[in-house]
C-alpha cells in the first residue's frame, strides 16, 4: 500500500510519478534523511511524545536501513521521495509504530534539513580538497624561486617574473575560494527542522534540541523562510562558478603555455591525449574539457536563480528541481579540482625556454626607464618616452637595446655607465629589486610562502573541528540507545 496516496487521492500515473520523482538524486540525501529522522524522534522522545520502546524502534530500524544502503531500498516513483521511501521501509521493518515518526515533521522541514546536511560536508569536502592542492603548489613554489620567466599582460611579454610568483597567484585567489566557502559554510549550518510545512507545530517539540543533535551551529527562525529559502544553496553556487572561473584560468595557462609557442610547460602524458590520424599529437584534452564543463555551473547558478525568482510563499515544489544543480555542480568541481591539482604537480617546468622568452622582447624595458629616473634625475613620463625610442630603433634597426638607449641618450644630452644600463636590462635583477609585499623578488616570494603555509594550515584547522563536530554528532545519534 502507498503510505502517502489512498487518503486523500487515487492512484498517480506512472509516467506522471517518474515525471515529478525527486529519487534520482536523492541518493544524495539518504544518509541526511536517516540522520535527520534519528534526531528528529529522539527529541519526540524526550518530550514524551514518542515511548523510548516506540523511538528505540525506529531508532533501531533507521540504523538498519542506513546500514543496507540506498541499493537495498525500493525505489518506487510513485512514493515521490526518498522521505517516503525511508519511512516506508521503516514501516516494513518495525511495524505500524514506524507510521509515528512524522508526528509534528513535514517533508518541506525535513528536506531543507537534509540538504543542509550533505552541503556542510559537500563544502568541508572542497575545502579539503582545495587545501590539499595548495599545499602542493606551495611545495612547487618553493623550487621556483628563481625560475625565470616573463609575465604577460594582454598576452604581451610585459615583465620579468618567477613561476614561484605565478604560482602564488594561484594561490592567492583560490585561498578567497576557501574563505568563501567558509564563510557560506555559517550560512549553511542552520537549523530548519521544526518548522513543519511551514508554520511549526502544535506538538511540544524542541528546535533547539534537534539542533543540538544535528551539530547545527543556530536556528533558522522563522519558520517560512527556513523551508522556502534556498539561498544558502545560490551563495554556494556563486561561490563554486567563482572557485569554477578561478580552475577556469589555470586551465587556459595550461593549454596556452604548452603550445609549442610558448613551450614553457609540459603536461604530463597521463593527463594529454593524442590524435587518431596525427602521429606526433600532444593535446591538453583534460584542461580543455576541464574549461568546458566549469561553464555548467554557471548554467546551474543561472537555472538556480531562475528557478527561485518567482516563488510566492511557503514550499513549492519547483524548489526540487533546484538541488540537481546543486549536485551536479559539486561533483563537477571536486572532479576538475583533483584534475587542476593533478596536471599542476606532474608538469614539467621548461626553465630555459621560461628564460629565453624573459630575456627577450623588452620585458626588462620598465626597469631601463625607472633606471633612467634614479640615476638622471628625469621624469618618469620623460624617461618612458626615451626608452621607448630606443625599443622602436632596436627593432627597427634590428639592433641590441643595450647599444640602441646609449644613442639615444647621446641626443638628449644624457649619459649612464654601461653597467647600469646592464644591470637594468638584467632579468634576473629586474625580478630582484620588485621585493614589494606580494612582489616576485624571491626573498619576497619566500616570505609569502611561508605565510601561505601558516594560513592553510589555519584553514585545516578550522575544516577538521567542523568535521570532526559533524561525526561526534552522528556517533551520538547511533548510539542514543545503547
Ligand atoms: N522531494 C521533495 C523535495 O526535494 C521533498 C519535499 C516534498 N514536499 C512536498 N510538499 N511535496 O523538495
Amino acid at each position: 500500500m502507498n503510505i502517502l496516496r489512498g487518503g486523500r487521492l487515487s492512484n498517480i500515473k506512472e509516467d506522471v510519478a517518474r515525471y515529478t520523482t525527486s529519487l534520482n538524486f536523492d541518493n544524495y540525501i539518504f544518509e541526511a534523511d536517516i540522520f535527520c529522522n534519528m534526531a528528529h524522534v529522539i527529541m519526540l522522545y524526550e518530550r514524551g511524545i514518542l515511548k523510548k520502546e516506540e523511538a528505540e524502534k525506529i531508532i533501531f530500524g533507521l540504523k538498519k536501513i542506513l546500514n543496507n544502503g540506498i541499493n537495498s531500498l525500493n525505489l518506487d516513483p510513485t512514493l515521490d521521495d526518498i522521505h517516503m521511501v525511508i519511512e516506508s521501509e521503516l514501516i516494513k521493518l518495525v511495524g505500524e509504530i514506524a507510521k509515528k515518526m512524522h508526528t509534528g515533521k513535514s517533508r518541506n522541514d525535513q528536506v531543507a534539513t537534509d540538504l543542509r546536511l550533505k552541503l556542510r560536508e559537500e563544502i568541508l569536502e572542497i575545502c579539503g580538497l582545495l587545501i590539499d592542492m595548495l599545499r602542493d603548489i606551495l611545495n612547487i613554489a618553493k623550487e621556483h624561486k628563481e625560475t625565470i620567466m616573463v609575465g604577460y599582460t594582454h598576452l604581451q611579454h610585459a615583465q620579468p617574473i618567477t613561476y614561484a610568483h605565478l604560482l602564488l597567484n594561484y594561490v592567492s585567489s583560490i585561498e578567497r575560494d576557501i574563505n568563501r566557502l567558509l564563510d557560506t559554510y555559517k550560512r549553511v549550518n542552520l537549523s530548519p527542522l521544526g518548522s513543519g510545512a511551514l508554520a511549526t507545530t502544535g506538538f511540544n517539540i524542541d528546535r533547539e534540541r534537534t539542533k543540538e543533535l544535528l551539530a547545527f551551529d543556530a536556528l533558522i527562525e522563522n519558520s517560512i523562510d527556513a523551508v522556502s529559502s534556498r539561498d544558502f544553496i545560490l551563495e554556494t553556487l556563486s561561490n563554486l562558478s567563482i572557485l569554477g572561473t578561478n580552475l577556469s584560468k589555470i586551465c587556459e595557462e595550461l593549454i596556452i603555455f604548452s603550445t609549442y609557442e610558448f613551450g614553457i610547460i609540459e603536461i604530463a602524458d597521463e593527463y594529454s591525449s593524442t590524435s587518431s590520424i596525427m602521429p606526433q599529437k600532444k593535446n591538453p584534452d583534460v584542461a580543455e574539457i576541464a574549461r568546458a564543463k566549469l561553464c555548467k555551473i554557471n548554467g546551474n547558478l543561472i537555472t538556480t536563480l531562475t528557478i527561485l525568482k518567482a516563488l510566492p510563499n511557503a514550499y513549492n515544489r519547483d524548489l526540487q528541481e533546484v538541488t540537481p544543480n546543486l549536485w551536479e555542480s559539486i561533483e563537477i568541481i571536486k572532479d576538475t579540482i583533483k584534475m587542476v591539482h593533478g596536471m599542476l604537480i606532474t608538469l614539467k617546468i621548461n626553465k630555459e625556454r621560461m628564460e629565453e622568452l624573459a630575456k627577450s622582447n623588452y620585458s626588462t624595458a620598465t626597469e631601463l626607464a625607472d633606471t633612467l629616473v634614479r640615476e638622471l634625475n628625469i621624469p618618469f613620463r620623460t624617461a618612458h618616452n626615451i626608452v621607448g625610442e630606443a625599443v622602436k630603433k632596436s627593432i627597427e634597426e634590428g639592433r641590441d637595446i643595450k647599444d640602441v638607449i646609449k644613442e639615444i641618450l647621446n641626443k638628449y644630452n644624457l649619459k649612464l655607465d654601461d653597467k647600469v644600463i646592464e644591470k637594468a636590462l638584467d632579468v634576473h635583477e629586474n625580478v630582484k629589486v620588485r621585493d614589494k609585499i606580494g612582489g616576485p623578488s624571491p626573498k619576497e616570494v619566500e616570505k609569502r610562502i611561508l605565510s601561505f603555509s601558516k594560513r592553510l594550515e589555519e584553514y585545516n584547522k578550522i575544516v577538521n573541528e567542523k568535521r570532526n563536530k559533524i561525526s561526534e554528532s552522528k556517533k551520538k545519534l547511533l548510539n542514543y540507545f545503547e
